[in-house]
């Protein structure tokens, strides 16, 4: 069975609090049961991981290298806009990845312009809400094992 990590940065804890108006009002524990069920419903074992701190998403990366993942679904949140340690990390373990962001980022400020992981990541997806997470996972259940 594929085990697929989802990775979630800064705030995302706070979906159904923050921004209802950008994020909505699902909260972090619907977006984390719609990843199991798009897992399972794929035969894929979903794992999900949020934190607010960059040092803990590299390491999070980095122990996905030799415990069995086989996919990253990754929404770095604000660290997508500054951490090449996160990329960074990324590279290194060289898992395929995808990014994921709740807002459409490209409308919105011009510091969100910049995405860092999306550099390591085979597909973006933006704007689509929770449901983006499902069509992540879809992309990397459907991958061919190497
Ligand atoms: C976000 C977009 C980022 O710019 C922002 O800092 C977030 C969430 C999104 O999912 O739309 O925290 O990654």
């Amino acid at each position: 069975m594929k085990k697929i990590l989802i990775i979630n940065g800064p705030n995302i804890n706070m979906l159904g609090i923050r921004e209802p108006a950008v994020y909505g009002r699902q909260t972090y524990e619907d977006l984390c049961e719609i990843c199991e069920k798009a897992c399972a419903e794929r035969n894929c074992v979903c794992e999900c991981f949020q934190s607010n701190h960059e040092g803990a998403i590299v390491d999070r990366i980095q122990a996905a290298y030799s415990d069995g993942t086989q996919g990253i679904v990754i929404n770095p949140a604000a660290y997508t806009h500054t951490s090449v340690a996160i990329l960074d990390a990324l590279k290194a373990v060289g898992l395929p990845a995808v990014e994921v962001h709740i807002s459409d980022v490209r409308s919105r400020e011009d510091f969100r312009q910049v995405s860092y992981a999306r550099l390591a990541c085979f597909k973006t997806i933006m704007g689509q809400g929770l449901h983006g997470y499902e069509l992540a996972i879809e992309a990397l259940c459907s991958l061919k094992p190497e």
